[in-house]
C-alpha cells in the first residue's frame, strides 16, 4: 500500500519524508491557498522534495481548459499527475491526456458509477473522497470496497487513492479493504504513529532502566 501526503505544506511534506513512508503528494486548490505562494512554483518546490507523483489540479470545467491547463502543469516537472474533477468533459480530457502519455487522477469521486467512468476513460488513478460521504451519514468506505470489487472483475488498472481521510481508522481500513493509496493529511500520518501504552511503556522501561544497578 502505498501512502500519499494530502497537503501543500512544504515543512509537513519534509517532515513526513524524512519518516520514508511518503510515496506521493495529493493537492487541491483549497490546500494551495492555504499555502499564500504561487501556484506553479510551490508545486515546483513539492515536485523536487519527493520523487512519486504529486497530484496538481485544473481549474477549468470544458474539456478544452482542462486540456490546456493539463499540458502547462505537466511542464512544471515529470512527476505531476493532473488532478480532474469527476465531470463529463474529464473523462474527454482524460482520453486526451492520457494519449498525450500526460497521468491523470479523477477527483471528486463520490459514486461506484463514477469510478466505473474514470477507469473506462483510462484514468491512472481514481479519489473516492471518504470522509466526505461519511459526513453525509453514509459510510465512504463501503465505496472502496465496491470500486475495488469492480475494477478486479475486469482487470482495471486504475488504482484507486484513498481520499478524504479523517483518522487512522480510515487508513488501516483501507488497507483491509486493499486500496493501492491513501492519501493522509499530516496530522493523521502523525495519529498513527502514536499508541498510549507505547508512551506508558517507555516510561516504565526508561523507570527500570535507572534501578539497573551501574
Ligand atoms: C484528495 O485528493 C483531496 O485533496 C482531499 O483528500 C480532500 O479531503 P477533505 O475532504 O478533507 O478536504
Amino acid at each position: 500500500m502505498k501512502f500519499f501526503i494530502d497537503t501543500a505544506n512544504v515543512k509537513e511534506i519534509k517532515e513526513a519524508s524524512e519518516f520514508g513512508i511518503v510515496d506521493g503528494v495529493t493537492t487541491n486548490p483549497s490546500l494551495i491557498a492555504r499555502e499564500n505562494k504561487k501556484s506553479d512554483a510551490l508545486l515546483k518546490e513539492i515536485t523536487s522534495l519527493v520523487r512519486g507523483p504529486v497530484s496538481a489540479e485544473v481549474i477549468g470545467l470544458d474539456a478544452e481548459s482542462m486540456v490546456k491547463e493539463a499540458r502547462s502543469l505537466a511542464k512544471i516537472s515529470d512527476n505531476i499527475v493532473i488532478k480532474l474533477p469527476l465531470v463529463k468533459d474529464a473523462l474527454k480530457a482524460v482520453s486526451i491526456l492520457s494519449a498525450e502519455g500526460i497521468k491523470t487522477n479523477v477527483t471528486l469521486c463520490f459514486s461506484a458509477a463514477q469510478a466505473l467512468l474514470a477507469a473506462k476513460v483510462g484514468a491512472d488513478y481514481v479519489s473516492p473522497f471518504i470522509g466526505r460521504i461519511d459526513d453525509t451519514g453514509s459510510c465512504g468506505m463501503d465505496l472502496i470496497a465496491d470500486i475495488k470489487k469492480i475494477y478486479s472483475n475486469y482487470g482495471f488498472k486504475t488504482r484507486i487513492i484513498v481520499a478524504s481521510v479523517r483518522n487512522p481508522l480510515h487508513v488501516v481500513d483501507a488497507a483491509k479493504l486493499g486500496a493501492d493509496i491513501a492519501t493522509i493529511p499530516f496530522s493523521v500520518i502523525e495519529q498513527l504513529v502514536r499508541h498510549p501504552l507505547t508512551d506508558i511503556g517507555i516510561k516504565k522501561f526508561l523507570e527500570d532502566h535507572k534501578k539497573i544497578p551501574k
